[in-house]
């Protein structure tokens, strides 16, 4: 085939691909090789065809529907009802006033009709645009993208086409072949190195960790995926009645292991509930321990850092810093900003004398090393934290105010019934990782940051090291 088209161009300026007849794959592959030799220069064209549709080649065969439902008619007319299987033939029969209806039966109303469908289909080449649409449109053609290459003479034209060796092969050597080796070519690019590569929520995530250690946070264990309804819930005095704890917002399990609560820890929790204390008047409604015991999926990490604190409640007082990064689980509707399952960076500080100042200094610092300088706070409402706040980031490409997390004081309903003294304040927050990360990779769909439908492409352009 190579030798054919240097034939065929030895007399020619210009050779279009159209004018050899030959399958296009092959053409393809002998047109890159020879144009590598610069024995051609090719450009690649495309242009537009009109390609008839099996319709269109019946048409072509036996007629337009409508020049034959005209030539059933006898002279005397067929009943209206007889024609209903010709439902295009009729209709386009009337359109164009070949035909007529007197009473019940229908007639020829013309002496004799050509059929131009058909002529232009036979002759579709010279159909102008507007003739083909309407052919379009009636499903007798279709419009096709058709490639085709023109060929030059190139710098090397002449030169001998046969196929160059690209290897030196055991066999050649032992036929004692010597075979023309085609030359090196220095100034291609090499192949790409496969190489590991990070999620980029994984690595977003340890530079959180790196951040909260560089401000001298300790990290949380937040191994309970599952845990109970009781440290996710009650200890944080959220109300047995609180609309997220239905099972239309949280996973429950079926299981019934209970996770163990210490006795009188787990008292106080329903005193506190039913009653209240230390000031509080509580909820004033029964408290059931069933509720409390049921298992779930976690709904937010606050769950790890009420165990933290009970556990710190029960040693002697000293100030603490700690955070966590980890998943979490919702039964939400999954949009486009939502999924159910997802993570937080969860973080809290226990000392005395601690005020607003101190929290908003904390998060602004913390997303000051993230790079997000436009944060705001607005006012808002926890049952466990008292007073409350959302956080807000700037997303310059959305160029609007995104929530990415919430914060607060803890109640003392909570504190003091782990039992801390009154003057010891805990301030805490929970922060979304995938809000900032989308803003940081610029994605406006969590949906291409975590879960099945990310593109692997994304997760391999996040190579652990350039290679
Ligand atoms: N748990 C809250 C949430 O999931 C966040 C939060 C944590 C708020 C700690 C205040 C204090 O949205």
């Amino acid at each position: 085939m190579k030798r054919l088209i240097v034939e065929r161009l030895k007399s020619l300026e210009i050779l279009s691909s159209e004018d050899l007849e030959l399958p296009g794959k092959d053409l393809h592959g002998c047109i890159l090789s020879l144009s590598s030799r610069d024995i051609i220069n090719y450009d690649k064209r495309e242009r537009i065809i009109c390609e008839l549709t099996p319709e269109g080649k019946d048409v072509v065969d036996r007629g337009s529907p409508e020049f034959i439902f005209y030539n059933s008619i006898p002279a005397d007319g067929v009943p209206v009802a007889d024609c209903d299987r010709q439902k295009i033939g009729k209709a386009v029969a009337f359109r164009n006033g070949w035909v007529c209806k007197r009473g019940d039966r229908i007639f020829k109303a013309k002496s004799s009709v050509s059929d131009d469908v058909r002529l232009k289909l036979q002759n579709i080449e010279q159909s102008n645009e507007n003739e083909v649409k309407q052919l379009q449109r009636r499903n007798l053609v279709v419009l096709k993208k058709k490639c085709y290459y023109l060929m030059q003479k190139g710098r090397c034209f002449g030169e001998d086409v046969q196929n160059l060796e690209t290897e030196i092969t055991a066999q050649m050597v032992v036929e004692g072949r010597n075979a023309p080796l085609k030359p090196f070519n220095f100034y291609t690019d090499g192949m790409i190195t496969q190489c590991g590569a990070l999620h980029p929520l994984t690595k977003f995530k340890s530079e959180i960790k790196n951040i909260f250690v560089g401000m001298g946070f300790v990290e949380m264990d937040t191994s309970h995926y599952i845990d109970s309804a009781f440290w996710n819930f009650d200890s944080l005095f959220m109300s047995q009645h609180h609309p997220s704890r239905d099972p239309s917002e949280t996973f429950y399990l079926e299981s019934h292991e209970v996770f163990k609560v210490p006795d009188e820890y787990f008292k106080r929790v329903r005193m506190m509930h039913e009653s209240g204390g230390s000031g509080s008047v509580g909820y004033q409604t029964k408290w059931n321990s069933s509720v409390a015991n049921k298992l779930m999926l976690r709904t937010h990490t606050t769950s790890e850092s009420a165990r933290c604190l009970f556990e710190m409640a029960q040693v002697p007082f000293k100030p603490v810093k700690m955070f966590s990064v980890d998943r979490v689980f919702r039964n939400e509707a999954v949009d486009s900003t939502h999924l159910t399952e997802f993570h937080q960076v969860e973080g809290l500080v226990v000392d005395k004398g601690l005020n607003l100042g101190h929290l908003m200094g904390t998060l602004e610092e913390f997303y000051r090393r993230m790079n997000l300088t436009r944060i705001r706070f607005k006012p808002a409402y926890n049952p466990y934290t008292e007073p409350s706040m959302e956080v807000f980031a700037y997303h310059e490409g959305m160029c609007k105010w995104i929530e990415v997390g919430n914060s607060g004081f803890f109640r003392p309903e909570m504190l003091r019934t782990m039992g801390f003294e009154g003057d010891v304040r805990v301030m805490a927050w929970g922060l979304s990782v995938e809000r900032p990360a989308m803003i940081k990779y610029k994605l406006d769909n969590i949906r291409d940051l975590l879960g099945h439908k990310v593109n692997i492409n994304f997760i391999k352009a996040n190579g652990i090291c350039k290679l």
